[in-house]
C-alpha cells in the first residue's frame, strides 16, 4: 500500500508541475519596462478587462480596498513631460545628466493613491480616524494615522495590486513599469491622477506605467521630454542583476 501511495505521489506533483509552469512562465514574461513600442498601443479595454480579473480576485483586508488605481492614457505631451520631470531619476543629477524613469513614458499610466475607508473600518474600529471626509480639504494629503497602522495596510494591499495587476498584464503580453520614484513633486502627480475631484481619494502613492515593451536586450534610446532629447535608457532590462545584484535568497528567505 505504501507503494502504491509512493507511485501516485509523483502524478499528483507533476499535474502541479504543470499548473506552476504556467504561472512561471508569466512570471517570467514580466520585467520593468523602460523602453515602450510606440507602434503597438494596448486597447483599454484588454487593459480594463485585466483591472477586472484582479478586482474579482484580489484579497483585501475586510475586502475594504483601502486604495484606488486610476487608469489614464498618457498622450498628452505637456502632461507626459510634467510626470516624466517629477520622476527624475537622480536628484543630484542635473537634467541633461539625469536617466529619468522611462517607465513613466509608457502609452497607459496607473496611478495609486490611498482611499477613504473610515466609514468602513468603524464597523470593527469605532474610533479610525484615518482621513477627513466632511466634503473639504479635496486634493490635500490628508494623513492623520498616528501611529501609522492604516497607512501600512494601505501600502501592503496597494503592493498586492501591484504584483496582481503586472501578472494579470503580463499575461496579455502587456509590459508595466513601476515608479515609486517621484521625488520632486507629489502634490503634481495628486493634480494629474484628478485625486482632487475625488472625496474619497487620499495620499497619492505611486505610479506604474503599461504598454507593449520592446526587446530586453537592447539598451534602448528614448526621448526625454524635459530636454527634448534622446538618451539611453537606463540599462537593457536583461542586464538588470548586473545593475542591482540580487541579494542571496537566504539572506531575505528566513527558514526558522
Ligand atoms: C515598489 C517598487 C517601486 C519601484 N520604483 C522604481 C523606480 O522608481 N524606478 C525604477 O527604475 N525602478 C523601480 N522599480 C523597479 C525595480 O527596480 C525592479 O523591479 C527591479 O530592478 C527588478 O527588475 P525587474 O522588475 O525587471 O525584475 C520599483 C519596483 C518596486 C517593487
Amino acid at each position: 500500500m505504501e507503494h502504491t501511495k509512493y507511485v501516485e505521489k509523483p502524478v499528483t506533483y507533476n499535474t502541479k508541475e504543470i499548473t506552476m509552469n504556467s504561472l512561471v512562465d508569466v512570471f517570467e514574461k514580466r520585467h520593468t519596462t523602460f523602453a515602450w513600442d510606440e507602434e503597438r498601443i494596448p486597447e483599454r479595454e484588454l487593459i480594463v478587462e485585466a483591472l477586472q480579473e484582479v478586482h474579482t480576485h484580489i484579497p483585501s483586508k475586510n475586502l475594504q480596498f483601502p486604495y484606488q488605481v486610476r487608469l489614464m492614457r498618457n498622450d498628452n505631451p505637456e502632461i507626459r513631460e510634467q510626470i516624466f520631470s517629477i520622476c527624475q531619476r537622480n536628484m543630484h543629477m542635473t537634467v541633461e545628466e539625469d536617466y529619468g524613469n522611462p517607465q513613466v513614458l509608457a502609452p497607459w499610466l496607473i496611478g495609486f493613491n490611498a482611499r477613504f475607508v473610515s466609514d468602513l473600518e468603524r464597523r470593527y474600529e469605532p474610533d479610525s480616524v484615518r482621513g477627513v471626509y466632511d466634503g473639504e480639504g479635496k486634493g490635500k494629503v490628508r494623513t492623520n494615522d498616528d501611529n501609522g497602522a492604516q497607512t501600512q495596510t494601505e501600502n501592503i494591499e496597494i503592493g498586492i495590486f501591484s504584483a496582481y495587476i503586472m501578472l494579470a498584464l503580463a499575461n496579455r503580453g502587456i509590459q508595466t513599469g513601476m515608479c515609486a520614484n517621484i521625488c520632486i513633486n507629489y502634490e503634481e502627480a495628486t493634480e494629474i491622477f484628478k485625486l482632487e475631484e475625488d472625496e474619497k481619494a487620499l495620499d497619492f502613492r505611486f505610479i506604474m506605467g503599461i504598454g507593449y515593451g520592446k526587446d530586453i536586450e537592447t539598451r534602448h534610446k528614448y526621448l526625454d521630454p524635459r530636454i527634448n532629447k534622446e538618451k539611453h535608457i537606463p540599462f537593457a532590462p536583461v542586464d538588470v542583476e548586473v545593475v542591482y545584484p540580487r541579494p542571496a535568497f537566504d539572506d531575505i528567505i528566513i527558514q526558522l
